[in-house]
This record gives structure tokens, sequence and C-alpha cells, in this order.
């Protein structure tokens, strides 16, 4: 095994300046020609990342799993799904990466387990008031759910088992929640995190970090009247942030999930490397993302403000100064992101087509210049779209329980090279798990790799160029008021301009360092421009 570097100074963390890179398992490159990704498949094109320039890869699930949430359901955290590969492949991946100079976060699943796992298959047999129930949120209940909460993927989080009793699950049923109140199960957590950290993983994404613990009483959710008992900041996108309003959720961001993150962080900081955490946490604001990232919790927080937020100067602007400003009341490190497994790809979010692709450059440059860390998703490298999976092709249990489209077209498989479907995917010519767009053969890394104007081109040099400022630029920006329509700031010698108007606007002067479009006196609509 590979050692990290043994130096470890603070405030010189690698993650602090890190771009890290997603990768979706089954849908990243197929190996063995299943149709699925795979854990070999993902080691044979680590060469592709180094390429691209990034500095780490996150690595959704790819435990031993039944697959319901394809991975967030997980059976067994202590070895690799066979759909997947083996121990053997993961240990492969880890020292691959490590010679590369890639860092590696594994993903960790604590807020559930999967139904088919061994604690919860002992809970079922053992019945009420057993020390194993007690291990998840069962609870009696005589005329229906025990609350009126609602899964995040639809319908009641209740699910009534044969005896009578019901156990809670904030996502789909095949995913109970784990009591957090209960001391074993905090014990078997850093268990999986040492499991990992011996075998050289160099940091955890921490799936919803936020709900570990609920609010003891397990008590109703008030909902405003007239509306319905909804899941999660998630369905805050379509509300502009001056509107927003803080809303009652006794099952997410209690204070006490905070004493989880400084025992775990205790656990990391006995390893070298600087190992770190990054958390999944949909929380309301700035200010309560920021209290995960506090000095003795984890290391980063997704700031979701930034995803959310739509096309507009004046709410990139919010998010830009909110973020910065709780995050620097923690003495904190903030992130920026725009597209992963979970949400519509953001070129289409933005309008699709030529415009949406502008839309997305453009933030991405905005993205990559500022303060922190970024994280990129499979794919958004090569300017993929949302695609529209056919009813018969889904599988997101969103889909399977409310009836709506859901997740699965932001996770078609990666098109790598080739004139038709599966692109390069794997070794043999059958259809991949989701079938691709046969549209996606101008969009293959392989045609996009020698072409100059391309995505792939424009995320490689934004991300070399990115290398030789803002990794030493400090973590201070000033906001300048180039117009009501435009997002502009100054980093040490770079000013980045940002048009979200329908109208060119003229640019301060300066040398071109970085631009998403094509740039000349003034800045076209849906561009962003970094000057020196
Ligand atoms: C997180 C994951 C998502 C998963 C859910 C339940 O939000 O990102 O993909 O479905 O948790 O584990």
């Amino acid at each position: 095994m590979v050692l990290n570097d043994p130096i470890h100074v603070h405030g010189q963390e690698w993650w602090r300046h890190a771009v890290t890179y997603q990768i979706y398992p089954r849908s990243f490159a197929d190996g063995n020609g299943d149709g699925v990704g795979d854990v070999p498949g993902i080691t044979s094109r680590l060469p592709y990342l180094r390429d691209l320039g990034v500095d780490a890869v996150w690595i959704s699930p790819s435990y031993t799993s039944p697959q319901k949430d394809h991975g967030y359901d997980v059976a067994d955290y202590f070895d690799i799904d066979p759909l997947f590969g083996t121990l053997g492949d993961a240990d492969e991946l880890l020292e691959r990466a490590h010679e590369l100079g890639l860092k590696v976060i594994v993903d960790l699943v604590p807020n559930h387990t999967s139904s088919d796992h061994a604690w919860f298959q002992a809970a079922l047999a053992a019945g009420p008031g057993s020390p194993e129930r007690a291990r998840y949120l069962f609870r009696d209940s005589e005329d229906g759910p025990p609350n009126n909460w609602m899964s995040v993927f639809g319908g009641p989080a209740w699910t009534q088992v044969e005896d009578g009793q019901w156990y809670l699950h904030l996502f789909d049923s095949s995913q109970p929640d784990l009591d957090w109140r209960n001391p074993e199960v905090g014990d078997m957590f850093v268990d999986v995190l040492r499991f990992w950290l011996d075998r050289g993983a160099d940091g955890f994404r921490v799936d919803v970090a936020h709900g570990l613990l609920k609010e003891e009483s397990l008590r109703d959710q008030v909902v405003e009247h007239g509306k319905t008992a909804s899941s999660d900041a998630r369905d805050l996108a379509d509300v502009p942030l001056v509107e927003r309003t803080e809303r009652d959720e006794p099952m997410w961001d209690q204070p006490e999930v905070h004493d989880v993150y400084r025992r775990w962080h205790e656990v990391l900081s006995k390893y070298d490397g600087d190992r770190m955490l990054v958390a999944e946490a949909w929380t309301q604001s700035p200010e309560s993302m920021a209290r995960y990232i506090r000095e003795d919790e984890m290391s980063q927080a997704f700031n979701f403000a930034w995803l959310l937020a739509p096309w507009s100067a004046s709410e990139f602007t919010e998010v830009i100064t909110g973020t910065l400003a709780a995050t620097e009341a923690v003495h904190g490190s903030p992130t920026w992101v725009l597209s992963n497994h979970d949400v519509d790809r953001h070129v289409s979010r933005y309008g699709g087509g030529a415009t949406g692709l502008a839309r997305a450059k453009a933030a991405t440059l905005v993205m990559l210049a500022l303060p922190g860390s970024a994280y990129l998703y499979q794919g958004e490298e090569l300017g993929l779209e949302q695609v529209d999976v056919a009813p018969e092709f889904r599988q997101d249990p969103f889909w399977l329980r409310t009836g709506e489209p859901g997740r699965d077209g932001c996770r078609v498989p990666i098109p790598w090279s080739g004139d038709e479907p599966p692109f390069g995917f794997g070794p043999t010519a059958g259809q991949p798990w989701i079938p691709q767009p046969t549209e996606w053969a101008a969009l293959t890394v392989a045609a996009q790799e020698g072409d100059p104007g391309s995505t792939l081109s424009f995320y490689r040099a934004a991300l070399a160029a990115r290398r030789t400022f803002a990794t030493t630029s400090g973590d201070e920006i000033e906001m300048l008021d180039l117009g009501a329509d435009v997002v502009a700031f100054r980093r040490d010698a770079v000013t980045v301009v940002l048009n979200c108007g329908a109208e060119p606007v003229d640019l301060p002067a300066g040398e071109v360092l970085m631009a998403s479009g094509a740039v000349g006196a003034t800045l076209p609509a849906d561009t962003a421009v970094w000057l020196q």
C-alpha cells in the first residue's frame, strides 16, 4: 500500500482546494461486460481522471447490497458486492489511484441499512421489545403510521411488519433507519470507518449526514395549513431564496447528530494523511450547513444552495456571500457543486441545448474560481444532458413509489468511444443497464479528446488553469458591482465575471486567462471569464 503524505499542516490539508470527481459505479465503466459498471472498470479509467486534472475521486457505494437503491441500501459494510467486484479489486483501485496521485473518498451510508442487513433480519425474527429491534426505530401504533412523516421517495415513512409494529424509513421501505441513540450503532460505524481507513481510504462522503438523529419523541412534523408534509430541503428548489422560511423538521438536523461527527473526527485524526469527511446534509440554510464543519467535526459539507440556485445573478451572488460568511464564521472551508447522481444534470436545469451548455460551462468556471473545493459529477465534463429514460428501464425507488421520473436520467452510462451504444462502456456490444441515447456518438470521450472546442477540452483547460491560481490565491474575495445581471468578484490577481443577462456587458481591463465561450471587448450572455 502506498503511504499518504504523513506531514499534517493545519489549514493546508489536501481537501481544502481539491477538485473531486464523483463516480457512480454502475454507470462509469463496465470491466466484465455484464452491462453494469464495476470496480475494475473504474480502475481501468483512472488515468483518464488524472489527465482530466482532478485531485480526488468520490465513489458512490459498491458494498454488498440488494441494489434497491443502487447500493445506498447496504447489506454488508465490510465487503464489495459481487456485481461490482471483490475486496481485492477495491484494494487494487486504492493502490492504483494513489500511484496516480489521486485521493479516494468512500461513500458511507450510516442513516439506514438495507432490509437485507443481518441486523434487520435479526430484528424481524426477534420480535417486539427485543434488543435486535432496538437498533432500528420500531414503534407500536393502533391506527396507521406512528407519525405524519413522509419518505423522501414518496409515501409514508413507516411500514408495518407482520406482528403489527411499524418501522421508520426516511427513504425506501428496503432502507430501515437505524436508531443512533443506541450505542451499538455508533460502535459498529467506528469499526466500518477503521476498516476502510486501514485499507487506505482518504476520506468518506457521509450519506444523509443530517438524518442520523431524529427528535427523540418522533412527534408529528408541523405542516403549514394547506400544505402536505414534505421530506427535505431538496423540495425548496422551486422557492426563491428570499421567499424561503424555516420549516419544522423533527426528522433532520438535530443538535445531537454533531456528537457523532466529533467522535468520527477523533477516529480519523489518529491516521496520517489528512483523512477527511464530507457531509451530504440537505439543511435549510448556510448557517446550518456550516455547523457540520466546525473545527472538531467534518472537513466539508456539500454546498447544495449553489446547486439549487436558478440561473440568476442575484441568487448566485447571495449564495456566494452567504456561503463564505457562514463557513468563515466556523473557520471552515467552502465547497461548490452543480450536479450529482440525485439531481437533473445542470446543462438541462439551465435550459438544455446550446443555451443550457453555455450556462453550465459558465457556472462551472465561476465555481472553479471560488475559494475552497469543487465537486464534479461523472459526465458533466462531456456536457451530458439529463436523459428521458423510457419507463421500462427506470429503476429509481422514487419512480417506483411515486410514478414520477426520478433520478435514472442522470445515471445513464458514460459514453467513452465509438459510433454506437454502448460507446465503449463495456468490452462487449451488449446494452448497458440503461440504454444510452444514440446522439451521444458526438459526445464520447474519444470524440471530444482531440477537439480543442469540446466541453472536455474546456474542463481540462479550466482545471489546469485553476491549479496555477486557485490553490494559492487565498480565501478572500471582493464582490464587484458590474450590474444587476452580472456576478463579479476579484480573488487576488484574478477577476471573475459571469453574465446571466440577455445582453453583452462591458468587461473590466485584463488579459483573458480562461473563458467559457467566445469573448471580445464585451462578455456575451451566458458566458463567464477569468481576467488577470
Ligand atoms: C442520499 C443519496 C441518494 C440516496 C439516499 C438514500 O441522498 O445521495 O442517492 O438515495 O441518500 O441513501
